[in-house]
């Protein structure tokens, strides 16, 4: 195991990351100052600019994004299975989603990697945001060309914010997303010259869906993890590894030395980060570590809201301490427990079993043409397989993260 310190208590604001912070200090009180002046003089219509500009960006995205221009210049994506679209296709590794019946209700049916059976929540965001297509799967590129001006997408299923958690299952670590996306990103700069590149990229939104394989996928089922770290020591090791990601600032703890890439770093100045979802009542979950109960499993919840409790509070200081960055938390933990606890209100009929196979367990290759047992109509099912919403779940995630997500465009 590697030998991490928990009593270094981290200090983002160390000055480690960023010297110039200290330096602009008296620049950042006259900002401030002039800041309250401005803000008694014009107190209405600064009102205004705070609470109509949202909605009036609200009723753009719901009404008017088909043939407009999108709402920003791309969008990149980082992360896990909630997001892959296709990235696992070039690996080799067991966690795949590119055979039937995953992407039985896509566009022309096409099982493209995604662990659903048709659109993915950041689909359905990419379709919000007015873009025509979506961000392609970078390994997947044939040309990385034209095709990347819109952003990509980098995630990779069974990957987390702990890189250990992909090299398990030979996916790909977030460390090594991120040299993709700067590979990415001269290939930008090659297509559409450094100035165009700058303003794609800092007005660009970067989602990023991590946390769920390192729990499930590695700490449940790993005892080097979990004999050794409790459940919340562990969220404060991918909290390391989170902050280290947004901007790495952690000089002093030795393990994470190699960290060479960061978003912020990287130019990202808008970033959208998805909250753990309820992990205790995904059908899997309850199969394997509910004993015999058929109700969410309270434990997987709780460490949830916890990992969830500290992601907010982790990045309420990388934003106070990372000038221009708009960074938002997106909570899918509350949509979705609320799909699951309360299905027929929604519109759903079933949620603890999963439309393949018998819907207990099966995901990846066990969720096959051959599982037997696979429902005829996934939407109404609230879990497409054993750990992954169906497309008509993602849906309503997705609409509610219109409105939180709202302040990373306006
Ligand atoms: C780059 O930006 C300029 C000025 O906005 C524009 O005229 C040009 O077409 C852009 N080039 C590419 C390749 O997108
Ligand atoms: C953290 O939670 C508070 C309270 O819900 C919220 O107002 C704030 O926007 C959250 N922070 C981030 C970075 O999302
Ligand atoms: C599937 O179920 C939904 C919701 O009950 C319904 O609207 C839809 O028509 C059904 N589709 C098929 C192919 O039966």
């Amino acid at each position: 195991m590697q030998p991490y310190s928990f009593k270094a208590q981290q200090n983002i604001s160390s000055q480690h990351c960023n010297p110039s912070l200290s330096l602009s200090q008296k620049k950042k009180k006259k900002l401030i100052a002039e800041e309250k002046i401005d803000c008694m003089e014009n107190h209405h219509s600064r009102y205004y600019l705070t609470f109509l500009l949202p909605v009036l960006a609200l009723v753009v995205v719901v009404l008017n994004v088909s043939n407009a221009q999108p709402l920003v210049p791309a969008l990149f994506i980082f992360g896990d299975s909630v997001v892959d679209v296709g990235n696992n296709n070039q690996l080799h590794t067991i966690v795949k989603a590119n055979f039937p019946p995953y992407g039985r209700d896509f566009k022309n049916h096409r099982s493209t990697g995604r662990f659903c059976n048709g659109k993915l929540a950041s689909d359905f965001t990419a379709e919000n945001l007015g873009f025509t297509s979506y961000p392609p799967p970078y390994l997947n590129l044939r040309v990385k060309g034209n095709n990347i001006l819109n952003g990509a997408n980098f995630a990779s299923a069974a990957s987390g914010y702990y890189d250990f958690t992909a090299k398990l299952w030979d996916a790909i670590p977030l460390s090594q997303q991120l040299e993709h996306y700067k590979e990415c990103q001269n290939i930008l700069v090659e297509v559409a010259g450094q100035s165009n590149a700058s303003s794609t990229i800092s007005g660009a939104i970067h989602l990023v869906s991590a946390g769920n394989s390192d729990f499930i996928q590695n700490y449940y089922i790993n005892p080097l993890l979990n004999k050794v770290y409790t459940a919340d020591q562990f969220s404060e090791i991918l909290m390391q590894h989170y902050a280290n990601f947004i901007q790495a600032c952690f000089p002093h703890i030795s393990t994470l030395q190699h960290v060479k890439q960061n978003l912020y770093a990287l130019g990202a100045r808008r970033i959208g980060v998805t909250t753990l979802p309820p992990m205790g009542c995904v059908p899997a979950a309850i199969t394997l570590f509910g004993s015999d109960s058929n109700v969410c499993v309270a434990r997987l919840n709780t460490d949830a809201r916890n990992f969830n409790t500290k992601l907010n509070s982790t990045s309420e200081s990388l934003l106070r301490n990372l000038p221009g960055l708009k960074l938002v938390i997106l909570d899918i933990y509350q949509p979705l427990y609320e799909l699951v606890t309360k299905p027929s209100e929604n519109g759903f009929f079933e949620a603890r079993k999963a439309c393949c196979g018998t819907g207990l367990v099966e995901t990846a290759i066990l969720c096959n043409k051959d599982s037997i047992g696979t429902c005829a109509n996934a939407s109404e099912y609230v879990f497409w397989d054993g750990f992954h919403p169906s497309e008509s779940a993602n849906k309503v995630l997705a609409d509610d993260l219109i409105a939180a997500g709202i302040s990373l465009i306006s």
